[in-house]
């Protein structure tokens, strides 16, 4: 009995030749160049029934917030990295939920500015040159002090936060309005809360020293 051998594997010059442009197709183009197709402050026209400068000052605001927010959340990440002491599992805990809430919200103001037209902020450098909030150091510092900070940053957020509801209302933006009222402004406050009632010096034993 005779048997049949394997036909062999096709070398790569047995490509016919009308197959490589194929080929050529179907492999990634990496390292590409070109201009931005929008430029960022730039507002491109949307069929949403609101004026031009309407959108324009909107987007404006929101790229303020969104900067802030961004640098509310990574603030938040930070503490919960770096956070130590007693009270070190609680606020852990504490301080991740509260940088997801804040994802959220850039996530949604940042979706929101598109909408509109604009060009959302994004990246990390960007956003350190236009946030309010001051920069915190690299290092470790205590949960006083990181609390501190956050609430500051948390009153940063809600002071512009207010304004910009309000111009919104004015200008008949509602869905910006409304973004800033029942998302960011909520979630701050209840955030605000939250965080500011480990620092009142309440008596862990004794009620009355
Ligand atoms: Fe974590």
């Amino acid at each position: 009995m005779t048997t049949k051998a394997p036909a062999p594997a096709p070398s790569p010059t047995s490509v016919p030749a009308s197959a490589v442009g194929t080929f050529r197709s179907a492999a990634p183009l990496t390292n590409q160049r070109g201009h931005e197709t929008q430029a960022f402050g730039s507002l491109v026209s949307m069929p949403i029934a609101l004026a031009e400068d309407v959108r324009r000052e909107s987007v404006s605001n929101l790229n303020q917030l969104l900067a802030d927010t961004i640098t509310l959340r990574d603030l938040y990440k930070k503490h919960h990295w770096q956070v130590s002491g007693p009270t070190f599992y609680p606020l852990h805990l504490l301080f991740d939920k509260h940088a997801g809430e804040q994802s959220e919200l850039v996530d949604q103001v940042a979706e929101r500015i598109m909408q509109l037209g604009g060009v959302s902020v994004a990246m990390g450098g960007d956003v350190a040159e236009m946030t309010l909030i001051p920069r915190p150091p690299r290092g470790r510092e205590a949960p006083p002090l990181q609390i501190s900070r956050l609430l500051h940053a948390h009153e940063v957020v809600l002071r512009e936060a207010r304004t910009m509801a309000r111009i919104a209302a004015e200008k008949g933006d509602d869905g910006t309005n409304d973004l800033i009222v029942s998302s960011v402004i909520r979630t701050n406050e209840q955030e605000a809360w939250f965080v500011s009632e480990h620092v009142v010096d309440a008596p862990l034993v004794h009620a009355n020293d």
